[in-house]
């Protein structure tokens, strides 16, 4: 059986103060949350990420954190740099890498996401890789040329044993904070498409094992039924991670 993965990125928000009162809350809320079988993670700020590492597990042994990005170089003169092996001494377990505002504000391109996830392996944290359409690539019929190139090109420096740590989040960028979310089908078909393509990266047992999670305006109301196809085995949350409530409303709706 796959893991079920219900995943949080805060992005820029929330100061330290506000990270220690979202943890206080969630702890209240707790009981509220079923975590059973699943696996929660929270992707806060560089500034959170000690105090959240630390916070998470008191709250359940279901509940990681990660950062939303690092370096790819071991340590080195890398001003305003973080590195694998910092984000690991810490307690964080997880690193987002190619989120699609990293893409596309900061010019990170597949050669770079590759280099950061073969450190990230080296590291042990567990990557999580984002990969995803422009409107404009799904208007014209690319879609699946595009997330096909992001995948094989970042995956290029990981042998097939290695590509069983990975996470794999399919977010079309036009549905990032936009309110749009693709329908149900519609992710439904990118996913088996994606898991079709690991299985010749790597072979179907390792396919049929990695998780496939879905980001782009996921909430409440339409977390169930994108949960409910067969190749969505979980979330990446943007704004409706920022309030416990809504968040814990998305891990409870991943049967
Ligand atoms: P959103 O963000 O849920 O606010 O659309 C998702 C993401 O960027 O990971």
């Amino acid at each position: 059986m796959r893991k079920k993965i219900i995943a949080g990125n805060w992005k820029m928000y929330k100061t330290s103060s506000e990270s220690t009162a979202y943890f206080s809350e969630f702890i209240k809320s707790a009981t509220k949350c079923k975590f059973l079988e699943k696996t929660v993670v929270l992707f806060p700020p560089f500034l959170s990420l000690e105090l959240a590492a630390s916070r998470a597990k008191g709250i359940s042994e279901s509940l990681s954190v990660g950062s939303q990005n690092m370096h790819q170089a071991e340590e080195g003169a890398f001003t305003g740099e973080v590195s694998a092996k910092m984000i690991k001494d810490i307690g964080a377990e997880y690193v987002l890498l190619g989120h699609s505002e990293r893409r596309q504000y900061f010019a990170e391109n597949d050669e770079a996401i590759a280099n950061k996830l073969r450190s990230a392996v080296d590291a042990s944290l567990t990557p999580v890789i984002c990969v995803g359409e422009d409107q404009g690539q799904r208007e014209n019929g690319r879609h699946k040329e595009v997330v096909s190139i992001q995948i094989k090109e970042g995956l290029k420096n990981l042998s097939s044993e290695e590509i069983k740590s990975v996470i794999i989040a399919y977010e079309p960028v036009w549905a990032i904070g936009t309110g749009l979310t693709a329908s149900p089908e519609e992710a439904q078909e990118m996913h088996a498409f994606i898991r079709t393509l690991m299985g010749e990266l790597a072979n179907e047992d390792i396919a049929s094992k990695v998780p496939i999670l879905y980001g782009g305006s996921v909430k409440p109301q339409n977390a169930a039924e994108l949960f409910s196809q067969q190749d969505i085995d979980g979330a990446l949350v943007g704004g409706a991670s920022l309030e416990v409530e809504s968040f814990i409303e998305i891990i409870n709706a991943m049967p």
